[in-house]
């Protein structure tokens, strides 16, 4: 049985899904502090996360990170009024760090806790700095998933469609590792791309037939792969700003095609590879054309970070109340509807 809660003012936000530690401090629904500890340095000779790892460093991390949100805040313990923090989806065993932590928290301080989906912290988290109102398309473009959601009130998501195989995140990663770029790759894709020709090279934009909002991504680093070895290859930077229009043009036109067809002039994007600087020039462009209006988390909102865990747990206890103590961590855990 849930309990409401009136008045909750300063949240204390904890994510560990993957491979960054993070602490924020929101008050009232506005970031006072938010810090994150990322773990690229380590994964990145591996070419991708090593769980293991990420637990460990997780485990290492998590209390300095907190002291540190909260010093940078200027809030002690005592003043936080709930705990929010990630059970879900992720890495089983980083999730455990962060929710573990989150308990001990609220039940040595007495104060409520609530466990947040990762994938509605990402999905809110435009919102965070600005009004957009309900109901909504939601574009979730990141390492872990691609999907697009008709949100229509807090907690009600629907999803509209989605990546049968690989993460959009993943295709830039694996194309950047193939360019020789290191991991994670997108940002640096995106940063070689603005001094090279998008149309230089032709790369496939998968569809799928009768299916105009689903992905797939899968065949994608071949066709990159392909390009390199088959040379003689374009300058880097023109493979670099060609591919990422070949993967940009797929999102742009799903995701306004979903705005019409849904009649929702809104639309929200979200998700490490919403930082991408080409979907984001693109789309509110386009949209504007279109009649749709377009929101992006500021940059540092985008990739993985706990203020938008703070600010959904924040909107979800002041509307549906806190969380037993004993929640469990999820790795699988889905977004409401039948594709999360
Ligand atoms: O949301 P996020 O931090 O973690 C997941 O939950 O997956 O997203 C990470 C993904 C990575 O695949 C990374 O390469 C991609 O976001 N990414 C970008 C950019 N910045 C991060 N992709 C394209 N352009 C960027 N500027
Ligand atoms: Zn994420």
């Amino acid at each position: 049985m849930k309990r409401e809660r009136a008045h909750v003012a300063v949240v204390l936000g904890i994510e560990t899904s993957c491979d960054d530690t993070a602490a924020a401090v929101l008050r009232d629904g506005v970031i006072r502090s938010s810090v994150v500890s990322s773990q690229d340095a380590i994964h990145g000779s591996f070419g991708g996360v090593v769980p293991e790892l990420a637990s460990r460093e997780h485990l290492r991390n998590i209390l300095p990170v907190i002291a540190e949100a909260l010093g940078r805040a200027d809030v002690s313990l005592r003043e936080v009024d709930a705990i929010a923090v990630t059970r879900g989806p992720g890495l089983l065993g980083s999730l455990l760090v962060g929710l573990s932590v989150a308990k001990g928290i609220a039940l040595g301080q007495g104060v409520p806790l609530v466990a947040v989906n990762h994938l509605e912290g990402h999905l809110l988290s435009a919102l965070i700095e600005r009004d957009v109102r309900f109901p909504f398309l939601a574009l979730l473009v990141s390492g872990g998933h691609t999907s697009l959601y008709l949100a229509r009130s807090l907690g009600e998501y629907r999803c509209v469609g989605r990546t049968v195989d690989d993460a959009v995140g993943e295709a830039f990663d694996k194309a950047a590792k193939i360019l020789g770029l290191g991991y994670p790759g997108g940002r640096a894709i995106d940063l070689l791309a603005r001094g090279g020709d998008p149309a230089a090279v032709r790369f496939p934009r998968a569809r799928i037939k009768q299916r105009p909002y689903d992905f797939s991504f899968s065949g994608f680093k071949t066709a990159v792969r392909q390009h390199v070895t088959a040379g003689p290859a374009a300058p880097l930077a023109d493979v670099a700003a060609s591919l990422q229009e070949a993967l940009v043009d797929v999102l742009v036109q799903a995701a306004l095609g979903a705005a019409m067809e849904y009649e929702v002039p809104r639309l929200v994007v979200a998700g490490g590879v919403s930082a991408n600087s080409r979907l984001r020039d693109r789309l509110t462009a386009e949209g504007t054309s279109q009649g749709v209006e377009v929101a992006f988390p500021s940059p540092r909102l985008c990739t993985d970070n706990a203020a938008m865990i703070a600010y959904a747990g924040w909107r979800r206890i002041v509307q549906d109340g806190d969380d037993r103590l004993d929640v469990e961590a999820e790795a699988q855990l889905p977004l409401e509807g039948p594709c999360a």
